[in-house]
């Protein structure tokens, strides 16, 4: 059913097998697919375990949040799908997923990037800090049923390589390798984010979301104090960042009160 795993990423879950649990087994490997969220999806649906893992070297369907199209090209990124059956852990899934792609991307790089809310991970521009560069994004699609959540399925997104960005994204996006000015080895990103998944998923079944939301309010320094532009029930407002609270939802201070911002566009200006 699937393609033969490219060694450098077989290197790389080789190396970290003793520290992602269950995270990257089995493994499937597509040469192209549509997305590897609606394989996973797919595997779910059809019994497979938490941990299952789909990647790609190419997705002609790649998608990202608020139905934007994900960039895909071949060899170019990590395209990369986990199922997780956990229902306990399930509204942490996201804020895990970007605290542990932020580490993994630490870890097998050093580069010093950040999470964005909701979750992009991102690098400050030395210059001007307050203008970042967009280096991987997270989606996590759940299907639920009668009982409450069947399965979620994390979407991860890493720009490896350089490559050429839609125009719209050319001053937005950037990859590893274009910040570091050296070629990065896409499976110690792979194993290292996986192992630092696995260390989170640790905490939330110990019921220690505390820790997750920790870390991810560490590594999410621009969601302090930031002036944002977000929707807040049905209209567009203006305010300041003050961090998120325990469900992950941003909290904003319009006017004095303080608003919750679940989705949607915020602008960081
Ligand atoms: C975002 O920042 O908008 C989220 C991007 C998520 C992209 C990944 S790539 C692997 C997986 N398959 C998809 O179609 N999307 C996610």
């Amino acid at each position: 059913m699937s393609d033969a795993l490219p060694s450098e990423l077989a290197a790389g879950l080789e190396a970290t097998a003793s520290r992602r649990g269950p995270l990257g087994s089995p493994v499937y490997y597509f040469n192209e697919t549509g997305s590897t969220n609606d394989v996973a999806a797919t595997l779910a649906e059809g019994g497979a375990a938490e941990g299952t893992l789909v990647l790609a070297s190419t997705q002609t369907a790649g998608r990202g949040r608020l139905g934007r199209q994900w960039h895909s090209p071949p060899d170019a990124g990590l395209y990369a799908s986990l199922i997780f059956r956990s229902a306990a852990a399930a509204p942490f899934l996201t804020l895990a997923g970007g605290v542990a792609v932020a580490e993994g991307i630490r870890q097998a790089t050093a580069l010093p990037v950040h999470i964005k809310w909701p979750n992009d991970i991102v690098i400050s521009d030395r210059a001007r800090p307050s203008r970042r560069r967009k280096l991987a994004g997270l989606l996590a699609e759940a299907s639920s049923g009668a009982d409450g959540v069947l399965h979620v399925v994390l979407g991860i997104g890493i720009n490896i390589k350089a490559t050429a960005y839609p125009p719209e994204l050319a001053d937005k996006a950037s990859s590893l390798e274009t910040e570091l000015g050296r070629p990065v080895d896409a499976g110690a990103v792979l194993g290292e984010t996986l192992a630092e998944l696995e260390r989170a998923m640790g905490s939330l079944r110990r019921g220690d979301a505390a820790r997750v939301l920790g870390r991810w309010r560490e590594l999410a320094p621009s969601a302090f104090g930031s002036s944002v532009e977000a929707d807040v029930g049905g209209e567009r407002v203006a305010g300041v960042a003050e961090g998120i609270d325990d469900s992950g939802a941003l909290l904003v201070r319009v006017n004095g009160r303080l608003e919750r911002v679940l989705s949607g566009e915020v602008l960081w200006t």
